[in-house]
C-alpha cells in the first residue's frame, strides 16, 4: 500500500529508516540503568531467536509465562518508533523496571552514550553475510515499511557497496573486549546451542534440565509456530508474510540457493577487501 515503502534517511552516514531517524534525538538521549542489557544485531542475523532464548533463561523455561506477549512486547526494540501495531520501544521501556532487557539494530558508533557510561552488558550476534544478506532480502519483500528490495542482482550489489553490514560486524568485533561484549554467531546456535554461554554472560544459574528445554523451545521449527514469536500479530498491511514468513528458512548455507558462481565470486573478493582489517571467525564450511 501506498503509505509504506518508506525511504530510508541517513544518521551520521548510517541509512536508518525513517521513523527512526525521526525519533532520533529521544534514542541517542535515552539513558539505561547499568543492569540492563542490550540484544544488539545487524537486522536478520538472528535477534529475535536471541531474545526468545534470553527471555526463557530469566523465566526459568517456563514456556506459558514466555507466551505472555509477542517478543517485540516481552524484549523491545530500542530505536523503533515505526507504525502501529507495534509500540515504540522508548515507550515501553519507560514502563519497565531495570534490569530491561532491549534489541537494538544500531552500529556502534550510534548505540546512546549511557550504554557506555553504565557498562551494560552488550550481546551480540552476527550472522555469516551472504545468508544474512538473503534473509534480508525476503524480509525486505514482505515488510512493506522497508524500501522496496528491487531485483536480486542489484541487492547484492547495494549490499556490498552499503557497506554497513561490514562495518556493524566489524564496529562491535573491534570494541568487543573493552566494552565486555559477548560477541555469538548465529551459525553456532544452529550447530551448539549457545544458550549456556549466555546464562553465564548474564550471571544466571539454570539446571541441565532447563536449559534442554530452552534448546527445544527455540528451535525453528518450535518458534516458527509459536505466535509470540513469529510475528504473526504484525498485520498483513505491515509485515505481509504471503510474501515471506517472518520465521522463512532458518538455515545455515541458503544463501547457495541465491547467488550464482559468478555473484558468489565477486562477492568473496569484495568481502575479503572489506573485511581485511579484521579476523572474524565466521564459519567458512558453508
Ligand atoms: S529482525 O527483524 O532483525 O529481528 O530479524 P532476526 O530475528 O534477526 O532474523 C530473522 C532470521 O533469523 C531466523 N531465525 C531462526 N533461525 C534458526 N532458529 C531459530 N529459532 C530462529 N528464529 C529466527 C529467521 O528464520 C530469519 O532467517 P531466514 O534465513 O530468513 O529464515
Amino acid at each position: 500500500s501506498a503509505i509504506y515503502r518508506f525511504p530510508l534517511v541517513d544518521v551520521q552516514g548510517i541509512p536508518l529508516m525513517n521513523s527512526i531517524a525521526k525519533n532520533w534525538s529521544a534514542v541517542q538521549a535515552f539513558r539505561p540503568d547499568p543492569s540492563d542489557v542490550l540484544i544488539s544485531t545487524y537486522p536478520k542475523a538472528g535477534t529475535t531467536w536471541t531474545q526468545e532464548i534470553v527471555d526463557l533463561l530469566l523465566h526459568n523455561g517456563d514456556a506459558e509465562i514466555c507466551r505472555r506477549a509477542p517478543i517485540v512486547l516481552r524484549i523491545p526494540f530500542l530505536e523503533l518508533n515505526s507504525p502501529p501495531p507495534i509500540p515504540a520501544g522508548l515507550d515501553l521501556l519507560k514502563s519497565v523496571q531495570p534490569p530491561r532487557f532491549m534489541k537494538t539494530h544500531l552500529p556502534i558508533q550510534l548505540v546512546p552514550e549511557g550504554f557506555w557510561k553504565n557498562k551494560c552488558k552488550i550481546i551480540y550476534v552476527a550472522r555469516n553475510a551472504k545468508d544474512n544478506l538473503v534473509s534480508y532480502f525476503h524480509f525486505d519483500q514482505m515488510d512493506l515499511t522497508q524500501p522496496e528490495p528491487g531485483p536480486w542482482d542489484e541487492y547484492v550489489q547495494k549490499f556490498m557497496k552499503g557497506k554497513s553490514w561490514y562495518d556493524h560486524v566489524k564496529g562491535y568485533w573491534k570494541e568487543k573486549e573493552k566494552r565486555n561484549i559477548l560477541y555469538l554467531f548465529y551459525e553456532d546456535m544452529k550447530e551448539n546451542p549457545i544458550i549456556v554461554k549466555i546464562m553465564q554472560y548474564l550471571d544466571l544459574s539454570r539446571s541441565d534440565d532447563i536449559i534442554d528445554k530452552i534448546v527445544e523451545l527455540t528451535s525453528f521449527n518450535v518458534m516458527k509456530d509459536n505466535p509470540m514469536a513469529n510475528y504473526s500479530f504484525v498485520p498483513k498491511a505491515v509485515f505481509d508474510q504471503s510474501i515471506s514468513k517472518f520465521l522463512r528458512k532458518g538455515e545455515v548455507g541458503d544463501w547457495i540457493n541465491y547467488f550464482t558462481p559468478a555473484q558468489s565470486q565477486i562477492f568473496d573478493e569484495d568481502y575479503a577487501r572489506q573485511m581485511a582489517d579484521v579476523d572474524i571467525p565466521f564459519h567458512t564450511k558453508i
